[in-house]
């Protein structure tokens, strides 16, 4: 979702005139855009801003959005008093106040529901994968969770609201579809029924979703994982621990049963379906048959493009009470294990893509300029050989867009960057940067346009743990 904020914050000030620009000296405006799903993230924060206030021209903007703004509030003006502004995760299209009176401290972190979809209605991106937020919010209350508190209530746009987006996206050049919720299949007016209405349009080739609720799973939407083909053949599904005590504690009342069951459920209607996860070890109270549990369900399943991460207090939720917490350094030693495990089944089915040709969506020249990046369906990432070339951004004021930290010691990935709707956006890379405003770029020599290129057949022809080599077909 931080990713899905970033680009359409982007888009919004590039309407205005401004264009991004990767020197912190040339920014006239430096947003920092923020999530506080865990503490080191946070302190980063902080550390980062008062960088930026040493580094930036003198007359320029800066100021703070997302989750770690909502946490703050006003204190953040008291850490950082040079800072201009300080906008919560449904207050950043306010943001153009800033531009249009420059003196004053702007500080909004309401709640404020939809409404930021509203005014933002006209920053579409043109580019071949769209992400379209259908709700926001999260009434699930995991024990751990700060989400409910930073981004509030549960909420789902409209049904028409959304088409009316998809169809802006499609007529914007958009390829795939990605559904971007925290429950994403929670969405009150049917997840299914929209992937539906999305496949009727011809241009829309791939369409997925995340972040998925085990219980919000219906058997709607599972069959449609085996009916409709273009629905991706991966699936974020987080378990977020093997044991059933653990589970409990986290306030996820689902069985592990009831857990695979879905699994099984999944594969036996689209045999070819690959599941993604998020852990969360050392949660307090989690025991060493815990942790094997949560390790067993790792190796059982096989997962691929996964997510763990070492248990980290937050203010407002409840697990930060708890009275057992455990010690940093055995909370380490498992985040290695179940890393290990993580990387070895992604390792796994890396090497079994080699020699197979799939449909891969084009993200972007990679940061040499020298190869193109592609994404498989199932979300790994290619990388070809290939000469783009870099058209020159349009002339107009600039706007520095930070690029998050790569991933630290209290997190580890199997997978490749991509956003995922809890998530935080500093557990991921950026999509690569595409030389241009306007998104576009060209692949491979005798190609043609832009758009007739995102989507490629592409021979994978080697694999290590985290991507794929391949070449055109
Ligand atoms: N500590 C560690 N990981 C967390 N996550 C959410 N809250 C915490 C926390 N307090 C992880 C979960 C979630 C992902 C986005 O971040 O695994 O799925
Ligand atoms: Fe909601 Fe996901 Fe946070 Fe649980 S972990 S409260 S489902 S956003």
């Amino acid at each position: 979702m931080n990713v899905y904020d970033g680009q359409r914050i982007s888009s919004m000030l590039c309407g205005r005139g401004m264009t991004q620009t990767d020197k912190l000296g040339d920014a006239d405006l430096i947003i920092l855009n923020t999530c506080s799903v865990r503490e080191k993230a946070t302190n980063k924060v902080f550390s980062e801003l008062g960088r930026i206030r040493d580094r930036k021209k003198p007359d320029s903007l800066f100021g703070i959005i997302g989750c770690v703004a909502k946490e703050a509030g006003s204190d953040a003006f008291r850490r950082i008093p040079e800072l201009n502004f300080v906008l919560g995760p449904q207050s950043y299209h306010k943001l153009p106040q800033i531009l249009d009176n420059p003196d004053a401290k702007l500080l909004n972190v309401d709640l404020s529901g939809l409404e930021k979809f509203d005014e933002l209605a006209e920053s579409v991106n043109a580019e071949p994968l769209a992400y379209i937020p259908i709700q926001e919010g999260c009434d699930h209350c995991c024990t751990y969770c700060i989400v409910p508190y930073t981004r509030g209530r549960e909420l789902s746009r409209t049904f028409e609201d959304v088409v009316r987006d998809v169809h802006k996206a499609a007529a914007n050049g958009a390829t795939e579809i990605c559904f971007l919720g925290q429950n994403v299949n929670g969405y009150k007016f049917s997840l299914a029924d929209l992937i539906r209405e999305t496949a009727k349009i011809d241009s829309i080739k791939r369409i997925r979703y995340t972040s998925s609720y085990p219980t919000e799973m219906t058997d709607d939407l599972i069959q449609l994982h085996g009916t409709e083909p273009k629905l991706l053949p991966f699936l974020n599904l987080p378990a977020q621990s093997g044991s059933p005590n653990v589970l409990k504690r986290m306030n996820r009342p689902y069985s592990l049963e009831l857990y695979n069951e879905i699994i099984d459920k999944l594969r036996k209607v689209n045999p070819d379906i690959q599941i993604s996860s998020d852990f969360i070890v050392g949660f307090p109270g989690e025991t060493e048959e815990d942790f094997e549990m949560t390790c067993e369900l790792a190796r059982r399943i096989k997962y691929i493009n996964s997510y763990s991460f070492k248990y980290s207090p937050r203010p407002h939720t409840a697990a930060a009470l708890f009275t057992d917490q455990i010690p940093e350094n055995i909370k380490k030693q498992r985040l290695v294990i179940l890393d290990e495990i993580l990387t070895q089944t992604n390792r796994e089915f890396n090497e079994s893509c080699v020699g197979r040709t799939m449909e891969c969506l084009l993200e972007g020249p990679d940061k040499t300029g020298k190869h193109m990046i592609y994404r498989t369906p199932y979300m790994q990432q290619v990388i070809v050989e290939a000469s783009p070339f870099a058209p020159e951004p349009p002339p107009g004021r600039a706007i520095k867009a930070p690029s998050a930290p790569p991933l630290e010691g209290g997190e580890s990935s199997t997978g490749v960057s991509e956003p995922n709707n809890c998530a935080p956006d500093l557990r991921h890379d950026p999509p690569p940067s595409r030389g241009g405003a306007d998104g576009a770029f060209i692949a491979r020599p005798g190609g043609g346009s832009g758009a007739s290129m995102t989507l490629q057949t592409i021979r994978i022809t080697s694999a290590n743990k985290c991507s794929l080599r391949g070449e055109f077909v």
